[in-house]
């Protein structure tokens, strides 16, 4: 039987990736390149839509494709490359954009809060543009479903709604994806404000467990995790936003079920506990950040992976792009 086909991505933007990229979206995508055919990118073009050193870009982007290894995502069974490198990505969000509605990339609520953030004149284009490009990118791979945070969902749906305008305009041409969003029980929350999403781009280090980062400071930075005065290890999200995030962090990377963890610490502090999870995060990032560096040492070989992968994206990429070409008139090159 063919195995269904998935799709994500992650942009390219910063050196290290941060444990909800980990626990939120690589250790998801590693067990469901078991049972996918499944597809994973680095999307560079989306990253243009943020200020970059190229320079920085250039290594963010290898960094990037190395963690998704180190990570377990096998580049012989899944197919793990560079958007950039397969051009049917930019030529089909040409095409995309001319049946997007000006006033529905308008709704979409990641660019209302960015643009609102930065003003009209620091808004560019290609910010608008961003989920049309996007949409691109799952719908050449016929893909049947989408793993992504819920921030996501919203582009997903347009992505289904551009599917099916165009299939219904020109005959069937896209698969219609599903999204598969995110539990809650692997979003994770930074470490100095339990209340907000960990992100790559916090406005403080403090909160932020990099991948990369040096094992000691990681155990530092949970060590001085936001808690609570209540002193019992106990999962009560409202609460004990602090203590609660840290169980989660602790269940998903030990399999452990969070009520098992409460018990093991009863009674103890939360310096114990903190221990412990410092022990478990270290234990999970060493292999991970070793196998990184190990690659990033070898660029050339790296880049070699990225360009026969980029090859095998390239050949699904462009049946389904010749078809879109064919379908809404234009001319084949002779
Ligand atoms: P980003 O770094 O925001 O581009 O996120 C890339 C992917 O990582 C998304 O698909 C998210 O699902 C996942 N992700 C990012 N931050 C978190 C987080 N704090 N908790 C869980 N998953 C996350
Ligand atoms: N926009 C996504 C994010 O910020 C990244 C992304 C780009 C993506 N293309 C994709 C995710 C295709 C899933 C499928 O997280």
């Amino acid at each position: 039987m063919k195995k269904a086909r998935l799709y994500s991505g992650m942009q390219p933007s910063a050196d290290s990736l941060q444990i909800g990229n980990y626990i939120g979206a690589l250790m998801q995508w590693r067990d469901l390149q078991e049972t996918y055919d499944a597809f994973f990118s680095v999307v560079d073009l989306h990253a243009l839509t943020q200020p970059n050193d190229p320079a920085e870009l250039r290594e963010k982007t290898r960094r990037t494709a190395a963690q998704y290894i180190a990570a377990g995502i096998e580049p012989s069974k899944s197919t793990l490359y560079v958007q950039s490198h397969v051009p049917a990505h930019a030529e089909l969000a040409w095409i995309l954009s001319t049946i997007t509605g000006f006033g529905e990339a308008g709704r979409m609520t990641q660019f209302k809060d960015k643009s609102q953030r930065y003003g009209s004149d620091a808004t560019s284009v290609g910010l608008f543009t961003y989920p049309v490009l996007m949409a691109a990118d799952i719908l050449l791979y016929q893909t049947d479903i989408v793993p992504v945070g819920d921030d996501q969902k919203q582009h997903v749906e347009l992505t289904r709604d551009l599917a099916e305008r165009f299939n219904g305009r020109y005959g069937e041409a896209f698969r219609v994806p599903m999204p598969v969003i995110q539990q809650e029980t692997a979003r994770i929350y930074d470490l100095q404000n339990p209340l907000a999403k960990m992100s790559k781009s916090a406005e403080s280090e403090a909160g932020v467990l990099w991948l990369l980062d040096d094992p000691a400071a990681s155990a530092k930075k949970i060590m001085r995790a936001v808690t609570d005065s209540e002193g019992a290890v106990r999962y009560d999200r409202e609460n004990k936003p602090g203590v609660s995030n840290l169980l989660v962090i602790y269940a998903a990377l030990t399999g452990r079920q969070i009520a098992s963890i409460e018990d093991e610490y009863a009674g103890r502090g939360y310096g114990d506990f903190k221990k412990g999870l410092a022990d478990v995060v270290m234990a999970e990032f060493e292999p991970v950040r070793a196998r990184a560096m190990d690659l990033l040492g070898d660029p050339a070989e790296l880049d070699r992976v990225l360009a026969i992968n980029a090859a095998r994206a390239a050949e699904v990429a462009d049946e389904t792009l010749a078809k879109v070409y064919d379908s809404v008139g234009l001319l084949r090159r002779a």
